[in-house]
């Protein structure tokens, strides 16, 4: 993925214009780990919702595998958003009613290329992947943070992205899961994706590829 001259500006009505991201250049390739970090307000979540094809940007160019998006119709980018990129939100996002397996299933459902009959193992052996093998039909309120977050990062990779995103994701854990958080992490980009985090803890430093700051919406790299 590459963008190029990247400008997202928020209008509201009644306020001025929000720059949120300024010009920003930048590539992400698989197999690689990428770390955006910056102060709150920075642009980060305005950053990976555009990449995730969440959210549309005001100027400048987005290439998905030599494709620019804004050549795509609506169908062919909600196909894309569905099948290449996995989202681990910084608050998780489980439904309390679900099951751990049933929260990695839900994207399954409106993926036609996973079968009705493989979608629950495939869930499992996901949830096995993160060690959770003796929580697989645990309801999220009966899971620890950590636990929590590894259920989401299954989820997120219930349609094999190609491409992982996740925000803050180890914002509510202590050290030790932070560490196993970002050494999953780590493996997913080692099998070959590219994993994009967000975070405002140091740590990811000394696990990414490649660090992008933003400062004011404007990306540096290092
Ligand atoms: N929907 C929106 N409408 C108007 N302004 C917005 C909107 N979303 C974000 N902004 C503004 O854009 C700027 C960047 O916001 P963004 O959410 O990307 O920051 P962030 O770096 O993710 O911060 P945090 O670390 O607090 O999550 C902020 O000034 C924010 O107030
Ligand atoms: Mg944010």
């Amino acid at each position: 993925m590459e963008i190029k001259n990247l400008t997202k500006i928020f209008k509201v009505v009644g306020k001025d214009d929000i720059i949120a991201l300024d010009n920003v250049n930048a590539t992400f390739d698989k197999g690689k780990m990428y770390a955006i970090i910056g102060e709150s307000g920075a642009g980060k979540t305005t950053l990976i919702n555009i990449l995730g094809l969440l959210d549309d940007y005001s100027d400048g160019e987005y290439i998905i595998d030599n494709k620019p998006i804004n050549k795509l119709t609506e169908d062919e980018k909600a196909d894309m958003r569905m099948k290449k990129f996995g989202f681990v939100f910084q608050s998780y996002y489980l439904n309390p009613k679900l099951k751990a397996y049933e929260n990695v299933m839900i994207p399954m459902f409106i993926n036609k290329d996973i079968k009705k009959s493989e979608r629950k193992d495939k869930a499992i052996s996901l949830l096995k992947q993160f060690g959770l093998n003796d929580r697989i039909t645990h309801y999220p309120n009966q899971l620890s943070g950590g636990e929590q977050q590894r259920v989401a990062i299954a989820r997120a990779l219930a349609n094999d992205p190609e491409v992982l995103i996740a925000d803050e994701p180890t914002g509510n854990l202590d050290k030790e899961n932070e560490k196993l958080a970002f050494d999953y992490l780590k493996k997913i980009c080692k099998e070959g994706k590219c994993v994009i985090v967000v975070s405002h803890n140091m740590i990811v430093k000394s696990y990414a590829d490649k660090i992008y700051y933003i400062d004011k919406g404007k990306l540096y790299e290092k």
